[in-house]
């Protein structure tokens, strides 16, 4: 008699970290997603440059491993801060690492070693509104569209090839924390969305760009 043996084809799931500084909102979304084992990574570790990160609690509650690597106790030496984030990141063998919201600026040398592999979202339409208090800016500018940008890293403060974009409009009724708000619900659908094409391998980094599938990426509007 032939048995039959059943085998059942695992997916592989990329590891990945998410290091942040605050109150973590991407990273509950991006922990959300994952939580479907189709998802084509897990988080398995989320590091806080700051003890006093909101988001610990929430990583922390969804049984999601937290370190705290701060930045305080490294002084002006970032490559030593950097070293201690990379030990905790060799000790899981993780292989992506997405920054949400992450206040502290790498150094070439990290960025370089994760190449590829490291995402960060910003909230704007990249190139436009690079650095802090965008949605103040993009108010006091009178643009009408605004958005935000999952970009893999490069040793530029938020440049580097765009993974996805999302647009939202900018309503004459708007108020910095009604834009955030709307910016922010938009950030917490394309990072998810941005991770898995990563994941599944479905992102090749041309020069500045990235083809999708062998496609340009294209803004989508919300
Ligand atoms: C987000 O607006 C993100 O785009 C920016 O920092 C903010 C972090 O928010 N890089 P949260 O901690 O994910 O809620």
């Amino acid at each position: 008699m032939v048995r039959k043996h059943l085998v059942r084809k695992h997916l592989v799931r990329k590891r990945v970290a998410i290091l942040i500084s605050g109150r973590g909102s991407n990273m509950m979304a991006l922990i959300e997603a994952a939580k479907d084992e189709r998802y084509p990574a897990e988080i398995v570790l989320v590091i806080s440059s700051d003890p006093a990160a909101e988001g610990l609690k929430h990583a922390a509650a969804a049984n999601i491993r937290t370190e705290v690597v701060e930045h305080r106790m490294f002084g002006r030496d970032r490559e030593a801060f950097e070293r201690a984030l990379q030990h905790e990141l060799d000790q899981l063998g993780v292989e992506l690492i997405c920054l949400a919201g992450f206040m502290r600026l790498l150094t070439p040398w990290f960025v370089r070693q994760w190449e590829g592999r490291l995402l960060n979202i910003h909230p704007a339409l990249l190139p436009a509104f690079k650095g802090l208090n965008t949605h103040a800016r993009a108010l006091a500018e009178g643009v009408k569209k605004h958005g935000a940008t999952v970009h893999f890293v490069v040793p530029e403060m938020d440049s580097g090839p765009i993974i996805a974009q999302s647009a939202v409009p900018i309503l004459n009724s708007d108020t910095e924390a009604t834009l955030a708000a709307r910016v922010l619900e938009a950030e917490h659908q394309i990072y998810p969305w941005a991770l898995r094409q990563v994941a599944e391998g479905r992102v090749k980094i041309e020069g500045e760009h990235c083809l999708i599938d062998g496609r340009p990426v294209t803004t989508k509007n919300s």
